[in-house]
């Protein structure tokens, strides 16, 4: 049985009828910038996040340009990132003149390891941006009271994150700003690209807004230099008809995600991650040998309320990734791998010292065992037993 990562119609086509009759409403409104699509749907997220202010933007990356222009973030700045992430994460600190600087991974939870981004906190460090990988919450109290220490700006990269839980605070809600994106493979997903910022802070808000229309206020006397960071209200007003279902999509991915733990963990050699051995790699390595694990299952932390934008496998051992990943093709069960490369290792970020860079051995390793499987809210029952049958038979072979 061919199983894709992503099933993009199975969620979209129900709901044609009412997709079709907001694209008809703004079709006749005639109005395709701006306008009360955007601001309802500005709103509604922003309610759902408990943020006071929402503005929607072109894309999960414009989001995150967007705050740091907000902030002021430019040539000269430090802005601390997580290497273990989706690229667009680093690219923005770049955009800005700004530099990113690497830090390490947690090998339980995939996101920032705080207790490492310290040692890297110069005095031209201004911001950091914790990203919620893969639908879990970074480790806000340890980025919070690092940032707060240092007198840094927070921005949440909550592109995979919208509506996760760290100790019931929606993220994207606790530092100065919050980015989403609606990609059509995030939780969240539209009709080609669209983002969010998110603040509570009234006067980073208006910034924001001033900047995301080119820096113009009243129309064509600019008082800033930003650019055109829009969200459409075509986009807006499809989003808007599936955010009445989202509730639904988070409960069918964490259903899956339970139900892969518990048949997953009952195969040989599956073993689910320990959140004892979160922080500290030397003590993860000899967990790792003690446990016998050729697959480590993810497991969320109890104070966290993960979204499960991906479900994302570590199999363990040289060459053994690849192996897995050309076993689950070969049975048409879709895969991939997020991510292939740390940032650190980009040839743009080649600038990197190599200090900073033999500084994240745990994200270096995770590149080379991490693997997703399909976790999409309409994944049928017969779909989740092809795809546990098939981690089976790589493990029995
Ligand atoms: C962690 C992370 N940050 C930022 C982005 C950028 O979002 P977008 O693709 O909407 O620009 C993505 C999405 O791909 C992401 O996964």
């Amino acid at each position: 049985m061919n199983v894709p990562l992503l099933d993009v119609n199975a969620q979209n086509l129900p709901l044609e009828a009412e997709l079709t009759a907001a694209f008809t409403k703004v079709l006749r409104s005639g109005q395709f910038i701006m306008g009360p699509e955007v601001d309802a749907l500005e709103k509604e997220c922003a309610a759902m996040v408990h943020a006071s202010h929402g503005i929607g933007c072109s894309s999960g990356t414009d989001a995150i340009l967007l705050a740091l222009m907000a902030l002021g973030i430019g040539p000269g700045d430090e802005v601390l990132v997580p290497t273990f992430t989706f690229f667009a994460t680093a690219g923005c600190v770049s955009r800005t003149g700004a530099t990113p600087v690497f830090v390490d991974a947690c090998p339980v939870c995939f996101n920032i390891d705080v207790s490492k981004a310290a040692a890297k906190i110069t005095p031209k460090t201004k911001a950091i941006i914790p990203v919620h990988l893969f639908g879990q919450s970074a480790d806000m109290d340890a980025v919070m009271a690092l940032a707060n220490a240092h007198n840094l700006f927070v921005i949440e990269d909550g592109a995979q994150a919208i509506g996760a839980l760290y100790k019931g605070r929606p993220v994207g809600s606790i530092g100065h700003f919050g980015t989403y994106s609606f990609f059509p493979s995030k939780n969240l997903g539209g009709f080609g690209d669209g983002g969010l910022l998110v603040t509570s802070d009234d006067a980073l808000a208006e910034r924001a807004r001033l900047l995301r229309t080119h820096g113009s206020k009243p129309k064509y006397y600019h008082k800033a230099v930003g650019g055109n960071f829009r969200l459409d209200p075509l986009q807006a007003a499809l989003l808007r008809v599936k955010l009445a279902h989202y509730s639904e999509y988070t409960t069918r991915r964490q259903a899956n995600a339970a139900h892969y733990s518990a048949a997953l963990a009952q195969l040989p050699g599956v073993v689910p991650a320990d959140p004892a051995h979160c922080k500290c790699a030397a003590s993860q390595d000899a967990w790792l040998a003690d446990s016998g694990a050729r697959i480590v299952l993810p497991v969320p932390y109890a104070h966290n309320s993960h979204i499960w934008n991906q479900f994302t496998l570590r199999i363990i051992g040289q060459g053994q990734r690849d192996a897995f990943k050309n076993h689950l093709s070969s049975l048409g069960i879709g895969c991939e791998i997020y991510y292939p490369v740390t940032m650190d290792q980009q040839e743009c970020f080649a600038y990197t010292p190599d200090a900073a860079r033999a500084d994240c051995a745990t994200a270096h390793r995770l590149a080379s065992e991490v693997i997703s499987i399909p976790i999409f809210p309409e994944l049928s029952a017969a779909q989740r037993d092809a795809v546990i049958a098939a981690v089976a038979s790589f493990l029995a072979a």
